[in-house]
C-alpha cells in the first residue's frame, strides 16, 4: 500500500527520501514521487513505475534540507506520472502526499469551483488546492482543510513559504515521527525511520503534527496540544537486512527457528506447567469465565487464527471459531460479555482488522491482539495481547510471523487449557513440545533441497489442490495461499472429506495434490483420500510427521516433519508448504518479495 517519507533537518532531503522510498517499497507500489524545497521553491520530481524510474528522471540532484516523498498504489486513477504523488496547488506552494481514501472529494472540488486546473485523477490533488485557499498559520491551515474532509488519512505537506516545517496528519492509516539528531523524519511505517532514529512517536486518529529540524508540537483537531512519549525500538535497523540471502522471504523463512524462539521467550512456566502471558491484562478468574472465543483476522492471519482456533478448541474445550475480520464486522455480530475477541495482525494496521477491532470495543466486547509491529494501531488498541516478537517482516508474503501467529496461538491454548482440564503432566509435555520447537523447524529446513525438487518439478502446473482436515486445514489454506501469492499457480485448499463432494471432477495427472497428514486420529481417513486422488490419476505430494508406508506408496513425493506434539506439527507442515511456495516462485522467475497486486500493509477498505 501507499508509503510516506518526510524529513526536515541537517542532512540533504534527497538521499533520505530516495532511501526512505527504496525501504517502502516492500508494502507494494506502482509509482513513486518527491517534493523537496530548494532555494525557495518547491521541486517536485513523480514517475510511474519502480523507484529506479523515478531515479532516473532525477538528472542533477536537487538540494534542499526539507521534502516529501510517497510511493503509490493505485485506488483513484491508473498507474501515472501524473497521478503519482506529491500533488502541488496551481502556484506550486504546497505540496502533498496522502494515504487513504477521500470519500466527499466531488463536494470538495465544488467549493473549489471550476477555476481549479487538476493535473491528476486522484482525489488527493484537491487537498492541495484547498490549502492554497487559506490564509495564516501553517499547521492551522492544514487542520482547517482536514476538518471539511470525510475520509480516511495519513499525510505529509510541505509549504514553500516554511521551508523548514513539515506538517503531518493521521486519521485512519499510520504516520509515525522519528526523532534524530538536528532533524526528525515522519514515515507511514517504521522501515523507512529505522537508519535514521530509534526514537519514534505514533500519531493517533485526529492528531496532526508540526515537525522542525530541532523540535515537534502534536495538536488535535481541536487545536489543543497532545502529549506524546517517544518509545526506543531497539536493533530496528539489521532486521531490514537481507543479511546476504537473495530475497526477504527467503530469510524470514529460514530465521524462523529464531522467530519462533523469541514468540517463545520468557513465556514457559515450567513451574505451574503452563504458559505466561503477562500482557493478556486477564486473571484467573477471567480467564475460567470465557465462554467462547472469536477469532477475527484477513489473508494468512486468519488461516493463523483457524489455526488457533482448532488448538484451543482441542486442548481448553471452549468454542471457537476464526472469521474474516471484514466480513465479521459488517453483519452487526453479536457481541458477549463471556466471549473473549482475538484479533490477528503482523502489521497490526490491517484497515478491516481494525475496524472489527473497534466494532467489538464499542458494543462492550473485551478484545486480545496477536500481533507483530510494536506500537502499531492495532496493538494500541487492543485490551490486552501477545506480541509475536518475529522482528519486521519485510517480504509481501507472511511467513515468519506466520508461524509466530501460530506459536502465539499454541502459548494461548496452553494457559487457556490449564486454567481448565488440562493436567499438569500434559502442561510439561506441551512445554517440552514448544521448547523443541525452534530445533524442529531447523530440521524441516533441511529438507529444502527435496522441496525444491517438488516445486521444479510441478511448477508448470496450472492448478494444484492442498487438502487436509481439522488440524490440517488451516495449514491446506495458508499453504495454497502462499503457493498463490508469489508463483501465481492457481490453488485451492480444501477439507479432504469434501474433495469427493465437488472438487475431485477437477483432479488429472496435471493437477498436484499436496496433501497434509498430521499424525493424528485422523491419519488413517486422509490416507484415503490420497486413494480417491490416486485412483484419478492425480499426482500427490504429502507432507506428513507419519512414518506409515502407506504413504510412501501413494505419494509421488513425501516430504516428512520431525514427529512432535499436535499443538506444533501443523506449525511444522507450514514450513514445509512456505519452501514449496518459495522454491516454486524463484524456479518460474518471480518477484518473490513482491508479488504483483499485492501490498504488504493492507490499510484501505
Ligand atoms: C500474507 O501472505 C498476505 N500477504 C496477507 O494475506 C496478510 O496476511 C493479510 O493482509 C493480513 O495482514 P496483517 O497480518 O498485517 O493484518
Amino acid at each position: 500500500m501507499c508509503g510516506i517519507i518526510a524529513y526536515t533537518g541537517k542532512q540533504t532531503a534527497m538521499p533520505v527520501l530516495l532511501d526512505g522510498l527504496k525501504r517502502l517499497e516492500y508494502r507494494g507500489y506502482d509509482s513513486t514521487g518527491i517534493s523537496i524545497i530548494s532555494r525557495k521553491r518547491i521541486k517536485t520530481v513523480k514517475a510511474a513505475g519502480k523507484l529506479n524510474v523515478l531515479e532516473s528522471k532525477i538528472d542533477t540532484p536537487i538540494t534542499g534540507h526539507c521534502g516529501i516523498g510517497h510511493t503509490r498504489w493505485a485506488t483513484h486513477g491508473a498507474p501515472t506520472d501524473e497521478n503519482a504523488h506529491p500533488h502541488v496547488d496551481s502556484a506550486k506552494r504546497f505540496a502533498v502526499v496522502h494515504n487513504g481514501i477521500i470519500e466527499n472529494v466531488d463536494a470538495l472540488k465544488a467549493i473549489l469551483g471550476d477555476d481549479i486546473t487538476y493535473t491528476s485523477e486522484t482525489d488527493s490533488e484537491v487537498i492541495a488546492h484547498l490549502l492554497a485557499q487559506h490564509e495564516g498559520d501553517f499547521i492551522d491551515a492544514v487542520r482547517d482543510v482536514l476538518a471539511q474532509i470525510i475520509g480516511t488519512y495519513g499525510l505529509a505537506v510541505i509549504d514553500q513559504q516554511n521551508p523548514d516545517q513539515i506538517v503531518v496528519a493521521r486519521n485512519g492509516s499510520p504516520v509515525i515521527l522519528g526523532i534524530g539528531d538536528g532533524e526528525m523524519l515522519a514515515a507511514s511505517d517504521m522501515s523507512a525511520l529505522s537508519r535514521y532514529t530509534n526514537q519514534v512517536i505514533h500519531l493517533d486518529d485526529g492528531e496532526l503534527a508540526l515537525i522542525e529540524p530541532e523540535s515537534f508540537k502534536v495538536v488535535r483537531m481541536d487545536a489543543t496540544l497532545a502529549h506524546k512519549e517517544a518509545i526506543t525500538l531497539s536493533n530496528q535497523a539489521a532486521n531490514y537486512d537481507r543479511g546476504g540471502h537473495p530475497h526477504y522471504l527467503y530469510k524470514e523463512i529460514v530465521d524462523q527457528p529464531e522467530t519462533a524462539q523469541q514468540t517463545i521467550n520468557g513465556r514457559l512456566d515450567e513451574r505451574f506447567s503452563t504458559a505466561r502471558l503477562g500482557g493478556l491484562n486477564l486473571s484467573a478468574r477471567d480467564l475460567i469465565g470465557i465462554k467462547r472465543i472469536t477469532i477475527l483476522g484477513c489473508g494468512s492471519a486468519l488461516y493463523a487464527g483457524m489455526a488457533g482456533a482448532s488448538m484451543i478448541e482441542s486442548l481448553a474445550r471452549i468454542p471457537v471459531v476464526a472469521e474474516p475480520a471484514a466480513e465479521f464486522r459488517y453483519r452487526n455480530p453479536v457481541i458477549e460479555q463471556d466471549s473473549l475477541y482475538i484479533v490477528v495482525s503482523q502489521s497490526g494496521e490491517t484497515f478491516d482488522s481494525l475496524a472489527a477491532l473497534r466494532e467489538v470495543q464499542r458494543k462492550g466486547g473485551f478484545v486480545l491482539g496477536i500481533v507483530n509491529s510494536v506500537g502499531s494501531t492495532i496493538a494500541r488498541e487492543v485490551d490486552g495481547g501477545i506480541y509475536m516478537h518475529a522482528g519486521p517482516e519485510v517480504s509481501v508474503a507472511s511467513t515468519k510471523a506466520y508461524t509466530s501467529m501460530l506459536t502465539a496461538f499454541a502459548l494461548l491454548a496452553l494457559l487457556l487449557g490449564r486454567s481448565r482440564d488440562v493436567s499438569p503432566q500434559l502442561g510439561t509435555s506441551i512445554i517440552n513440545e514448544l521448547k523443541a520447537l525452534p530445533e524442529n523447524i531447523s530440521k524441516v529446513l533441511t529438507l529444502e533441497t527435496d522441496i525444491a525438487k517438488v516445486a521444479d518439478r510441478y511448477k508448470n502446473s496450472h492448478s494444484a489442490f492442498f487438502i487436509g482436515r481439522t488440524n490440517g486445514l488451516p495449514i491446506a489454506l495458508e499453504g495454497a495461499q502462499k503457493l498463490k501469492e508469489i508463483s501465481y499457480i492457481h490453488a485451492e485448499a480444501y477439507p479432504a472429506s469434501e474433495l469427493k463432494h465437488g472438487p475431485l471432477a477437477l483432479v488429472t495427472e496435471e493437477t498436484p495434490c499436496i496433501v497434509i497428514l498430521p499424525d493424528d486420529d485422523l491419519l488413517p481417513k486422509t490416507i484415503s483420500s490420497m486413494e480417491e486422488i490416486k485412483a484419478r490419476s492425480g499426482p500427490v505430494i504429502a507432507v506428513t510427521s507419519s512414518d506409515s508406508k502407506r504413504i510412501d506408496k501413494l505419494a509421488e513425493a513425501v516430504l516428512r516433519v520431525p514427529a512432535s506434539g499436535p499443538l506444533t506439527q501443523p506449525i511444522l507442515m507450514g514450513v514445509v508448504l512456505q519452501l514449496l511456495a518459495y522454491h516454486s516462485a524463484v524456479s518460474l522467475g518471480r518477484d518473490v518479495d513482491q508479488p504483483r497486486n499485492l501490498a504488504k500493509s493492507v490499510t484501505v477498505e
